[in-house]
């Protein structure tokens, strides 16, 4: 299956049409003009000939793809194509179950670390990626100690976890609901508030990169819209992967989409581009609800 960035060439990264510079067009400039340099954003995390194992199925097939730094990027596709899998993969939540199976590599940019690698320490990992799930998950203590989870796991003092519980509780957009009620149960919160409160919690170890496995989909559309907006804040400060099956909501808080079809990548591209004009036809049947 073709795919928009396998065309692209490897040096210099590849990245969606308009933001890489064509060295085929040569405009006239003047000689004392100088040519605006191209920014374009760097890369996060790129996933080499990744392929995915659960025993003997195939989830995940020779995906080749980059994250771009502190970037909204969407992955869509129907039921069972992959993109929890994908997702799973940069937390490295499949090793919590024998019988599963990474091939290629994930590499964390700047440092290069292959996330997949067995050599690296998942625990780790998960604090320098982590996820927030489709159902609401606080753990059974108070609103305070589950977003202390990661930090005292990681040996914090007291006052760097008091500091970076509010921090967290402000980025999440839930300071003002939850402060004088930090040490009740989390399960009071309502759905909306629980799911903000599972987001502070993956903050509050200034992660690289948010996951978030259709985090609204069992929200109510004021809870919905608080999840979106906060998306539309972190994202000046963290890479952001979300998985959704809305196409409205993909268009509205992504920058990049990502469609992928029983386990491949079809196509990546800027979101307008890939709604607007997408160069598969399979994207474009999606898209337009033809199926899935
Ligand atoms: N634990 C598992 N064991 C075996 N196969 C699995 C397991 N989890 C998922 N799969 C299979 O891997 C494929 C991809 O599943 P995945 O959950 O990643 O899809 P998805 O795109 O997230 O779907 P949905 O939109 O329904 O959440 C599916 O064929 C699924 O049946
Ligand atoms: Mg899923």
């Amino acid at each position: 299956m073709s795919t928009a960035y396998s065309e692209l060439p490897a040096n210099p990264p590849p990245m969606p049409s308009e933001q890489r510079a064509r060295p085929t067009e040569h405009r006239p400039t003047a000689a004392a003009e100088t040519p605006a340099p191209v920014v374009a954003p760097a890369i996060k995390a790129e996933v080499r000939d990744l392929s995915f194992y659960y025993g003997n199925v195939r989830a995940l097939k020779n995906i080749n793809l980059q994250f771009l730094e502190r970037q909204v990027t969407a992955i869509i596709g129907p039921s069972g194509c992959g993109k929890s899998t994908l997702l799973r993969c940069f937390n490295r939540m499949h090793d919590l179950y024998p019988g599963n199976r990474y091939e290629g590599q994930i590499l964390l940019q700047p440092d290069g670390v292959n996330i997949v690698s067995p050599d690296v320490d998942p625990i780790e990992m998960r604090m320098r990626i982590s996820m927030v799930f489709q159902k609401p998950n606080p753990f059974p203590k108070s609103i305070f100690e589950n977003v202390a989870f990661g930090l005292r796991l990681r040996g914090e003092d007291k006052a760097t976890i008091n500091a970076k519980i509010e921090q967290a509780l402000r980025s999440a957009a839930l300071w003002d609901e939850v402060k004088d009620r930090l040490h009740q149960p989390a399960y009071k919160l309502s759905g909306g508030q629980q799911q903000r409160l599972c987001i502070a919690r993956s903050l509050a170890t200034d992660p690289e990169i948010l996951l978030l496995d259709e985090p609204t989909s069992a929200l109510d559309p004021v809870a919905t819209s608080k999840i979106e907006e906060l998306v539309a804040e972190l994202r000046d400060h963290v890479t952001i992967i979300v998985v959704t099956h809305n196409m409205q909501q993909a268009a509205r808080i992504s920058d990049y989409t990502v469609f992928l079809y029983i386990g491949e990548l079809v196509e990546v591209d800027r979101t307008e581009h890939i709604f607007k004009n997408p160069a598969n036809k399979l994207t474009q049947s999606y898209i337009t609800g033809s199926f899935g």
